[in-house]
């Protein structure tokens, strides 16, 4: 598809996959990849392995016999990398051009394949006739390899993941869905690739501050026009650690549910109160999905019966995958019920503490309430 004049989308949707490392995809995702066509011709980007045979005929069905000069990496991970054996196969004069440490990730995971490689970085750029690409490298937004690319006679950045969204339904552009569901899916995306690396986020917005951007393309999902300014706006108010005052989730599993009523009674405690609430349950939502619905909630309260001493294996799960998402800025509480030990409750607040949450006082109960 010619996105615009002499450029072209020649990525792939996969509508199928429904878990993406952990990750809940409920509307598949799309790997997107570019091609540039100037005096040079320049590939943006390639797709997962398993979608190689049909990117390289996309690539094709542009190019006929056309050779690649170069190609765009801004991204080791295999999800943007994973077609290089092909397309080296096919195309083995194109020069790679990405960090420095994109170069590392490349050679250590494609042992053995041949390429000729081109470090880049801040401000570096490459000329291709008439359109000039300017580089923004954006270190652990979300790996250290992680690159944007101005291209800026067309006033396109090519974010790779950032601003990205899994979407695989087939829209193409953010005007072909609703505001509430872009920011939705974009929320989403952030919460659980991007939330640990706010302070490199920041860095990314000032770097491309000075850009004047008509159009984005990420490398998930749907292409930003005129949601720019928000999208934007979002991803700085998220960078932040902002979140929204008396907003609440209570997310929680129960075994025959007495912390499902502990769940409910906070609820109507915290609505009483003022909060808008949000309440969760394990064992009917993804912690991914949890994940997602706390992005902005300024108190978070985590619920577990005692299972063996232990917590229940959902909500030990949601509290490994929150931490290693480190929100910031949360008001925290840890509730259960438990029959004669009780350890989940004390498990809970141990790791929310751990998680920096300024802690309100636990609540337990005993076999029920
Ligand atoms: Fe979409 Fe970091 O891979």
């Amino acid at each position: 598809m010619e996105i615009t004049k002499n450029i072209h989308s020649v990525g792939v949707v996969d509508s199928d996959v429904r878990i993406f490392h952990g990750y809940q995809t409920p509307l598949g995702t799309t790997y997107n990849a570019y091609l540039v066509i100037d005096e040079k011709i320049t590939l943006i980007d390639y797709v997962k392995a398993s979608f190689a045979e049909e990117f390289l005929k996309n690539i094709k069905d542009v190019l006929g016999d056309r050779d690649i000069d170069y190609i765009i990496c801004n991204h080791v991970e295999p999800d943007h990398s994973g077609a290089l054996p092909l397309i080296n196969e096919h195309y083995p004069k194109a020069k790679i051009y990405g960090t420095a440490a994109c170069e590392k990730g490349l050679r250590a995971y494609y042992r053995g394949i041949d390429f000729e490689f081109c470090t880049v970085k801040l401000g570096d750029t490459l000329c291709t006739g008439e359109k000039t690409f300017s580089f923004v490298p954006m270190p652990m937004v979300h790996w250290p390899d992680s690159m944007a690319t101005y291209l800026t006679n067309d006033k396109i950045l090519f974010s790779n993941d950032a601003f990205g969204q899994h979407i695989g339904t087939g829209v193409v552009y953010d005007d072909d869905m609703t505001t509430e569901e872009l920011v939705e899916r974009c929320g989403n995306y952030y919460a659980n690739i991007v939330l640990p690396f706010g302070m490199q986020v920041k860095k990314l917005a000032g770097a491309i501050s000075d850009f004047k951007i008509e159009l984005i393309c990420p490398s998930h999902g749907v292409m930003l026009k005129s949601a720019i300014p928000l999208i934007v706006e979002k991803y700085i108010f998220w960078s932040e650690g902002r979140v929204v005052d008396k907003k609440l989730a209570i997310i929680y599993d129960s075994m025959w549910g007495t912390t499902t009523k502990m769940a409910k009674n906070l609820c109507r405690e915290y609505l009483e109160m003022g909060f808008d609430v949000d309440v969760i349950d394990l064992s009917l939502v993804h912690y991914s999905e949890a994940m997602s619905r706390l992005l902005e909630c300024s108190h978070i309260f985590v619920g577990s019966s005692t299972l063996n001493n232990c917590m229940l294996p959902t909500v030990s799960a949601f509290l490994c995958y929150m931490k290693g998402l480190k929100p910031k800025h949360r008001v925290g509480m840890a509730f259960g019920s438990y029959g004669w030990s009780g350890e989940s409750i004390r498990d809970v607040e141990e790791i929310l503490t751990g998680c920096g949450f300024e802690m309100l006082p636990q609540k337990k109960a005993q076999w029920n309430i």
